[in-house]
This record gives structure tokens, sequence and C-alpha cells, in this order.
């Protein structure tokens, strides 16, 4: 898609700036899988001990999206330093198909930025057999009397057999991608059922969305939600409602089902109907007014959304959402990034969770998210979910 006209020269003047800070922080950071920064430096997840499950370190969810930046600047740019550290990462990712029970549903985030991106880009067999590995456990978490995918394995506080989350529309593309690439419809059946379950039970009558919702694992049915990341049960964890926004639209492209498109709309609604003048996105919908804990990241995540629903409808309907997209996206570039080689990361102000201790820190999916929107107005993003 196309921006409007008067919006190109800021759109190119951020590609710009972007480009040139990837120049130089992939050269540094190119042997990590980095998630956030330590004083302005990188940390790095890539870590792992063979005989452990690595939690926090490479089997860490956001694992793929340092690679989608890459592979965003390798389709940008053309320059073949992307490819080859974006590779890097990809190898790393091996070591968790090894541990193997330190996976959960995030396989999806973690695989479609990396060897589905680049089977994509470069037709290299072996993306193709990770993805397709990685799909094939994402099914096999598939509860089919529920009619769900099992998020997590159990935590220490208990048992998860029956615990679903908004997050998982983002990991389910990469079950579309597997029936499209194997011709095999179990994956797509899969993830159609899941969705289906996911409009019916986590979307509220406002267009507001649950973070978590525990099934009956043995009979199905809803048993109860959880606020999850959130401020509380019944709040609205706004990182949660863009994975829905976002996600639906995903199901909508990869199925054409019209229902899925009027989902997104509907929590599109309730998102723009609660960004406030600021532009500054907080972490919950619902939240008390202090501490005014904010997330960037999900004003990111919100912005890719609601592009993709302005290229979905017509003309007379599109404004709306491009209009909330830019809104969002200016408030990012004029007062939540750093361009200077202070941070390894661009955008700041990022929460993982409202009852986090830590808030307001750079996290990679910050940057990756608006990496993509800003390279979606421009019309020139790598689509790979
Ligand atoms: N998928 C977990 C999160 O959004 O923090």
């Amino acid at each position: 898609m196309q921006v409007i006209e008067q919006e190109k020269p800021w759109v190119d003047q951020v590609i710009q700036k972007l480009t040139d800070k990837m120049d130089w922080v992939s050269d540094k950071s190119r042997d990590k899988i980095p998630y956030t920064t330590q004083d302005g430096v990188h940390d790095d997840r890539s870590g792992h001990n063979p005989s452990g499950n690595d939690a926090d370190g490479i089997n860490w969810w956001t694992n793929g999206f340092w690679g989608g930046m890459l592979w965003q600047m390798y389709h940008v740019t053309g320059e073949e330093k992307y490819k080859q550290y974006a590779n890097l990462v990809e190898d790393k990712l091996d070591a968790c198909f090894e541990q193997f029970y330190g996976l959960h549903h995030d396989v999806g985030f973690m695989w479609l930025p990396t060897s589905v991106a680049n089977y994509q880009l470069t037709q290299n067999p072996q993306s193709r057999k990770r993805a397709l590995h990685a799909a094939n456990l994402l099914a096999g978490r598939y509860n089919p009397v529920g009619e769900f995918i099992r998020a997590w394995n159990d935590l220490p506080e208990g048992d998860t057999r029956g615990w679903a989350i908004i997050d998982c529309m983002f990991n389910i593309p990469l079950l579309y991608w597997a029936s499209a690439e194997t011709g095999d419809p179990r994956f797509r059946q899969i993830a159609e059922r899941h969705a289906d379950t996911v409009m019916n039970t986590f979307v509220r009558p406002d267009g507001s969305v649950n973070h978590i919702v525990e099934f009956d694992p043995f009979v199905g049915g809803v048993v109860k939600t959880y606020g999850g990341q959130g401020y509380e049960d019944g709040s609205s964890w706004t990182r949660g409602q863009t994975w829905g926004l976002y996600g639906f639209m995903m199901s909508y492209r990869h199925t054409g089902k019209e229902e899925y498109l009027h989902t997104a709309k509907r929590i599109a609604h309730y998102f723009i109907a609660n960004i406030p003048e600021s532009g500054i996105i907080h972490v919950d919908f619902r939240q008390p007014k202090e501490p005014a804990y904010e997330d960037s990241t999900a004003a990111a995540i919100a912005a890719c959304g609601l592009i993709e629903i302005a290229k979905s409808v017509g003309e007379h309907e599109k404004d709306l959402y491009l209009n909330a997209a830019l809104k969002l996206l200016r408030t990012l570039d004029e007062q939540r990034t750093d361009w200077s080689r202070d941070c390894d990361c661009i955008v700041q102000n990022g929460s993982a969770a409202y009852h986090n201790a830590t808030h307001h820190q750079s996290i990679i999916y910050g940057d990756y998210y608006f990496m993509e929107a800003v390279l979606k107005l421009k019309g020139d993003e790598l689509y790979f979910w």
C-alpha cells in the first residue's frame, strides 16, 4: 500500500533512519539474539546448556524478531551481510529443537520471521524443514475436544493444560503456511478451529479481548479467564488487544473468511476509541491513572494491524484505520525513538507486563513492529506472517 501523498517524505525519512541505525547495530550485535538492552547495549538470549531447557535463553519466545529485522533489511537494501547475520540466528535456534522441553506455542513468533522469511527469499531447503518441524510442534499442541491450541507448558504455579492465550493468533500463521507449502489441510484446519474458538470466547461484546482463557482440557468449554500480563481479570492488556487485532487480519489474509476481518475491525474500533490524545499507549486500557505505565510495543503492533485493515477495506473506510496508525507511529517517531549510538534498540518505553518489576525498557519486538509498520506504509515490507 502506498501511503497518502503528504506522508511520503516522513516515511522515507524514517526508513532512512532505520537503515542507518541497522547498518551499525547489525554489525555490533551480529553474534547475539537480543531481547532488550542493558545500559544501552543489546543483551543476548542465544545462550544454551545442552542439558537444560533455557527458558530465558535460546527458547525465549522473542528470539525470532532480531532475525525478522535482519531479513526486512535484506529485503530493503539487498546487502548480503543481513542475510549472513540472519542465518546465524536461524542456526542457533536449532538448539531449541534439540532441547524440545523449552518450546511452547510461540514457535510461530520464532520461526516465521526466521526460517519462513529465509525460505521465502532464498528457497533454502533447510529453512523449509525447520519451519515444517516447528509447525508440527504447534499442531501437536492442539486440543481437539476444546478446539484450542495449548499455550504454555505447566508453570511453577500449576497446571496449564487448558490454557490458551490471545498471542497465539500470531503463531497460527505458521500452520496456514505449512498447509499451503505441503498441500496437507490438517495444519490449516487446526488454525481455523483455534481462530474460531478465540473469536467466540476471547473477544468481548465491546471489542476488547481477554489475555488468557482456561478451557476444560477433557470436555472443552470455558472454565475461567485471567488478566495475564494486563492489570487484572476483566481489564484490557493493550498488547493483547493488538495480538487479536493484527492476528485476526492474518487469519483473514490466509483464509479470506469475512468473519475474521469483522473481528479484527471490532477489536480495532475498540482500540481506536481508547487511543488518548497524547498517542501514548498504556500497558492496559483499564489500568489505574497512576502509575502511568506505558507500552510502546502495543502502539507499534497496533499500527501494523490497522494498516492491514486499511488495505482490506474500501476507499471510504480506510482513512479511519490509516489515520489511527499514523498517529501512533508519528508519536513513536517523535517521542519514543532513539536513533543515536547510545542505545542499540530503537523504540523506548516498552513494558512486558503490567505487574513486572521493570517498565519502560527497550524490547526487540517494539523495534521489529515499528520497522514493519513503516515499511508497510511504504508498500515495501517482507510479509511472512
Ligand atoms: N507473547 C507474550 C507477550 O506479548 O508478552
